[in-house]
């Protein structure tokens, strides 16, 4: 009898493996398909748009005081699509008072090697004349399919404004990457903006991946903005990931007239702080761009009346690997920030932890002063993990740990704190500004053994 139950259960299985391989996975709107490789575990779910507004996002624009982007992604069958905006009110009362905005709508269908072609369409719309520090209520959708109402509330920049910074997220984004970004938001839900410094998801096109890093982020890519300049991971042979400007909405502010480097070449001005991306693959990859970016830096940054300054771009100016070294970027640019006294660099792709303080000067590579200079920090918020090295331009360094940067300005001041995955602080820094003087840095490193063993 046993055996005849095994015999059965057995047939039952190979059945409904055959039927599972045989199914049409890119088929849309249908039954819920779970499709589960088991190296993956990625499911259906974070691949296909249906009719309800998925991939919800905030990005920063010009103007980030009192307007903000929104985008997400739906079925192709959504031709017209909005964002609706109230100011929040202590309960429903706010649906009285609702004003929409008008989508725009681009499409994309996209094959990666080895994985399904995906169609979606993707929708975005700036949702604008809001007032700083107030609270806002938003939604996104068309007729019967949106969202749910998500509240955000404005910056003040004139009192402060506060980012979270990650290094690449890259790998396992949904499994491992996820809890970075969740602890980072419980450590400061208020937090203005999140930056991302490249290699979000590992390669370029692969649409299961961007579903990776949507869900890792969740409802928090939808409350809070975010901007993000591309790594080399978003890119193959100099050409930019498909998904970078549809599911984006960067600004466009960046070398006038070089569609290339249009939404990973921009600026974001808050009254008193200036974020600058550069498209570090671009510096990397193609003189022209390399030149067109250091001249639109160096002329943005002359008579600039913001007191801060802070720039991301993806590749190391100073490596926290052993014998990785960008020598290009860094004779280009190093003399610019030091021109203009920028204050931070914000860098990936090592795949490790290294903070130092850069004298302005060019006296070569390891030059460090402890009262006035750029800070440049190379930081990773995903589990892939590489060795960092002894160079002695760092102050604070880490290897095998998963880490997120909380940077507040306040006037004067630039608070700085790194921490890892659990929360935990392990670096940190105060610079001070004083008119007509270099930053004077206040270094606060807690008192924790540094972390430089490779575990494998
Ligand atoms: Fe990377
Ligand atoms: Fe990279």
């Amino acid at each position: 009898m046993k055996r005849k139950t095994t015999y059965w259960a057995l047939c039952i299985i190979a059945i409904s493996m055959a039927a599972l391989t045989a199914y049409d996975f890119n088929k849309q709107n249908s039954e819920v398909v779970v499709y589960t490789p088991a190296s993956t575990g990625i499911t259906t779910n974070l691949l296909y748009p249906t009719l309800v507004p998925d991939r919800i996002i905030l990005n920063l624009t010009n103007d980030p005081t009192h307007s903000v982007a929104v985008n997400w992604r739906t079925d192709t069958t959504v031709i017209q699509s909005k964002a609706q905006v109230a100011a929040a009110t202590h309960g429903p009362e706010f649906l009285k008072n609702i004003r929409d905005i008008k989508a725009n709508r681009e499409l994309l269908t996209h094959k990666p090697e080895n994985d399904p072609e995906v169609s979606a369409a993707y929708h975005s719309a700036i949702i604008d004349g809001l007032e700083p520090g107030a609270k806002y209520v938003y939604r996104v959708g068309s007729e019967d399919y949106w969202s749910e109402w998500f509240q955000i509330t404005m910056p003040e920049p004139e009192k402060k404004i506060s980012f979270v910074y990650f290094g690449d997220a890259q790998t396992n984004v949904k499994s491992m990457w996820s809890r970075v970004i969740r602890q980072s938001y419980a450590a400061i839900p208020d937090v203005d903006f999140m930056l991302h410094a490249g290699d979000l998801i590992n390669r370029h096109d692969r649409d299961i991946e961007w579903g990776e890093w949507f869900h890792a982020g969740s409802f928090i890519h939808a409350m809070v903005p975010s901007v993000m300049t591309p790594g080399n991971h978003e890119y193959k042979d100099v050409v930019l990931s498909p998904q970078w400007k549809k599911q984006f909405n960067l600004p466009s502010n960046g070398p006038k007239g070089i569609e290339e480097l249009e939404e990973t070449c921009y600026q974001v001005n808050y009254p008193n702080l200036k974020i600058i991306s550069l498209d570090g693959e671009q510096i990397d990859e193609s003189e022209e761009f390399r030149n067109a970016q250091r001249d639109w830096v160096d002329s943005i940054l002359t008579h600039d009346p913001r007191q801060w300054t802070a720039i991301t771009f993806h590749y190391p100016m100073f490596s926290t690997k052993p014998n990785r070294d960008n020598v290009k970027l860094r004779e280009e640019f190093k003399p610019i920030f030091d021109k203009h006294k920028v204050d931070i660099v914000l860098q990936g792709h090592d795949h490790a932890y290294g903070r130092g303080f850069v004298k302005n000067e060019v006296e070569g590579v390891n030059v460090k002063d402890q009262i006035y200079g750029t800070v440049y920090v190379v930081s990773v918020s995903g589990p892939k993990q590489y060795e960092v090295s002894d160079d002695p331009w760092m102050d604070r360094r880490a290897a095998n740990t998963q880490l997120f940067q909380i940077i507040t300005i306040e006037g004067e001041k630039l608070s700085y704190g790194a921490y890892t995955a659990t929360g935990e602080l392990y670096d940190a820094f105060d610079l001070l500004k004083s008119a007509n003087k270099p930053n004077k840095m206040i270094n606060e490193i807690p008192d924790i053994k540094e972390r430089t063993e490779l575990k494998k």
